[in-house]
């Protein structure tokens, strides 16, 4: 029996499928690459010492996902493919919608057609929206998405709701991330960003090697401890050390749960710089600019429910983060096309 990991040539996806080998899993990866490169999944192979299939498929070619599921024998999915970027989810809206949500569609139409009835998604803490103070917690209602890259996480979190709902076979598993950060200790994958880095810790990193020459940090006349904005950095082995065990739980509990998976810990942007600079002796100019729109002050997560629930707790702290981001940055400047 093998767990499909959709999206699992990407950032997280990879690590994860690191993780799942060494813990015995079998494992078979769809990608369409539209995010990541094949490179990621041979040096998932070289640290692990383990082989699996990586089939180039779009989740929404139901007909080639169909026969992915008619050669492999699946008992599970693990479903990390999507489009992620904030800003461009605004711009191109229908796009989201129909990658995110439709592929998301075409998936289930296919796990249900061959009877495999357990899924682990890939959620944001961007469901919390802005009308909540952290900590923020599961029971908490979801809603009030700022931009439509987290209305697809919303929506999709509430179909998987509905079919768990409709027929008590499904296991469902709503994994909400807070903000993944880090590489594989060995530096051989890690975080690929195609053009301009959206994210914190990739800009950081690529400013760290010198493809940048200054990071904006987006305002410090927030209500925070210094100014800047606040948010929970997850170390993104501990991240796919959630999914081991949440995966392990969907397996046998049927129904629909939803976790939080962060530190519980806040930590400002001039916090995480500073820490980067501590932890790899490597100098990050900054200047402080206007706001990003749409940004919060602050945004940590209340992670009892995993720890109680799956026994998960993350292990790893910033420092070990910006060290092993700084060990994929500088032995790969340009990701995967080194
Ligand atoms: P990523 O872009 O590195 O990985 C996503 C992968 O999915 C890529 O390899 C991409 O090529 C693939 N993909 C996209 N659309 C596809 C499709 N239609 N068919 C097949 N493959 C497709 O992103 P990531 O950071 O690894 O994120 C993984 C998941 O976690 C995403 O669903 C993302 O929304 C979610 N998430 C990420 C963060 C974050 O900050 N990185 C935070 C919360 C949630
Ligand atoms: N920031 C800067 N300068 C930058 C980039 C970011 O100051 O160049 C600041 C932001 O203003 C924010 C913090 O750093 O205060 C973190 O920003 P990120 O863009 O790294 O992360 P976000 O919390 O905005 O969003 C991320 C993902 C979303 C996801 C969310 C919650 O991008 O997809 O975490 O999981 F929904």
């Amino acid at each position: 029996m093998a767990v499909l990991v959709t999206g699992g040539a990407g950032y997280i996806g990879s690590q994860t499928c690191v993780h799942l080998l060494e813990a015995g899993k079998e494992i078979v990866v769809v990608d369409n690459f539209s995010n990541s490169s094949p490179k990621s999944a041979k040096a998932v192979r070289e640290i692990t010492g383990k082989d699996f299939p990586l089939i180039e498929c779009d989740i929404r070619d139901t007909e080639k996902l169909d026969e992915v599921f008619t050669q492999y024998d699946i008992e599970a999915v693990i479903h990390f493919a999507g489009l992620k970027a904030v800003g461009e989810s605004v711009s191109k809206p229908l796009e989201y919608y129909d990658n995110n949500i439709g592929g998301t569609l075409k998936l289930i139409e296919v796990m249900k057609k061959h009877g495999v009835k357990c899924i682990v998604f890939s959620s944001s803490a961007t469901v919390y929206g802005e009308r909540h103070l952290a900590p923020f917690n599961e029971e908490m209602e979801a809603g009030g998405t700022t931009n439509p890259y987290g209305t697809t996480k919303l929506f999709i979190e509430q179909i998987l709701k509905d079919i768990a709902a409709a027929d008590s076979e499904w296991s469902v598993s709503l994994l909400r991330y807070f903000n993944p950060i880090g590489a594989h200790i060995s530096g051989k994958i890690g975080e690929a960003p195609n053009g301009i880095p959206n994210n914190l810790m990739p800009y950081i990193s690529q400013v760290a090697v010198g493809k940048r020459e200054k990071l904006s940090v987006f305002g410090n006349d927030y209500d925070t401890p210094d100014g800047t904005g606040v948010r929970d950095y997850i170390h993104v082995a501990d991240l796919a050390d959630g999914h081991v065990v949440a995966l392990d739980r969907a397996l046998s509990v049927k129904g629909c749960e939803i976790f939080n998976l962060g530190t519980g810990k806040g930590v400002s942007v001039l916090q995480l710089v500073h820490a980067f600079i501590e932890a790899t002796g490597v100098d990050v100019p900054y200047v402080i600019t206007a706001r990003r729109p749409g940004d919060i002050a602050t945004s940590y997560a209340d992670c009892s429910k995993a720890e109680k629930v799956l026994g998960w707790k993350a292990k790893r702290d910033i420092f070990d983060a910006c060290r092993d981001t700084w060990r994929w940055q500088k032995n790969n400047p340009n990701g995967f096309d080194d």
